[in-house]
């Protein structure tokens, strides 16, 4: 007897759901300090990059920007006051990837990153919900909420060169004449993070996040800036800015290597990055570094460069790192 064609069965769509990114953030958020941390991985991940500066604007005013020709209606509410982040490295096409991927990073097969986990970068969850970055030719939005570029989509990622900037003016104004970003040469030699501070509860974080906010992590990064220097690889000068609510541009703080120092410092820790790097081959046993940093700071109104605002003018590190190999 000829067989019967089997009947296929049709089941119906079941399974475990991923849940949605806002929520997978907000977790991430629950167990990552909110405060001088957030300025402090932007830091970690300019001087990964390669960046010798870095630069944090805050941004006061409220209705400067306007709200017409935005790539979505919705976007208006993003118009106001932000934090920005600026370095002097170009994201790489890597870089881009990364962003991309969460609690992932291919930093930590390099001994030479600091970051390892993927996770660092998202701290910025803390003060906005719409996160964007500009560098060479390409502007990207992070939408976690996956509301304002269509269903089911986290971000977008735009080009310079397309017409975009023409048509959707008012969308790219915030990046223009921005620290040392004009969007409008279509290519930015730098990076540019741009984040609108939050001014409603959302599905991250439910505390708004007001200037006054963004003022305290000033304040405690100003008084860190110092050491902080000590252990960065490539960063040599941290510097805070404000444009308060009339448009009026100050230049808050800035903490800079000295020149008298700068030449021995970066020999120093170049060749101690490449001793890490043989040190983690297995090439050599034990490894030392001693620094001796001179670190000149400048505040609001000041006109001349003093030397660091500790009582002492120096700031010594010694660091001595043994592998035992089995
Ligand atoms: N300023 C920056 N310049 C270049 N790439 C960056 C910058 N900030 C973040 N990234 C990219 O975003 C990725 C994710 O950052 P992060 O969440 O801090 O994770 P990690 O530093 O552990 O890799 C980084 O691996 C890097 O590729
Ligand atoms: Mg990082």
């Amino acid at each position: 007897m000829a067989a019967q064609p089997r009947k296929t069965v049709k089941g119906k769509s079941y399974g475990q759901r991923r849940p949605p990114l806002t929520h997978i953030l907000k977790s991430i958020l629950e167990r990552y300090p909110d405060g001088g941390q957030i300025l402090k991985e932007i830091i970690q991940n300019a001087d990964d990059a390669g960046a010798t500066k870095v630069s944090f604007l805050l941004d006061s005013r409220q209705d400067f920007y306007g709200g017409n020709s935005l790539v979505a209606p919705s976007l208006s509410q993003f118009q106001g006051p932000a934090l920005y982040a600026q370095n002097n490295a170009l994201f790489e096409e890597s870089d881009w990837e990364n962003l991309q991927k969460l609690m992932d990073s291919n930093k930590k097969n390099d001994p030479l990153k600091v970051g390892r986990f993927g996770i660092g970068f998202n701290s910025v969850y803390h003060l906005t919900d719409l996160p964007s970055i500009v560098s060479g030719d390409c502007i990207v939005f992070l939408d976690p909420h996956e509301i304002h570029f269509g269903r089911g989509e986290t971000g977008q990622q735009f080009s310079l060169e397309d017409e975009l900037l023409e048509n959707h003016e008012d969308q790219f104004k915030p990046y223009e004449n921005v620290l040392d970003c004009k969007i409008s040469t279509r290519f930015y030699n730098g990076t540019l993070f741009r984040f609108p501070l939050r001014s409603a509860p959302s599905d991250l974080s439910k505390k708004v996040y007001s200037k006054e906010k963004v003022r305290k992590l000033f304040q405690a990064l100003k008084e860190e800036a110092p050491v902080i220097l000590l252990f960065l690889k490539n960063i040599e000068e941290i510097s805070l800015f404000e444009t308060d609510e009339r448009g009026v541009k100050r230049h808050v703080f800035t903490v800079r290597l000295s020149d008298s120092c700068r030449q021995e410092v970066r020999e120093k820790k170049r060749n101690f990055l490449n001793n890490l790097r043989r040190l983690s081959d297995g090439q050599i046993k034990n490894i030392n570094l001693s620094l001796d940093l001179h670190v000149l700071e400048k505040t609001e109104g000041g006109e001349r460069w003093k030397i660091n605002g500790l009582c002492t003018t120096r700031l010594m590190l010694e660091i001595q790192l043994s592998k035992n190999c089995p």
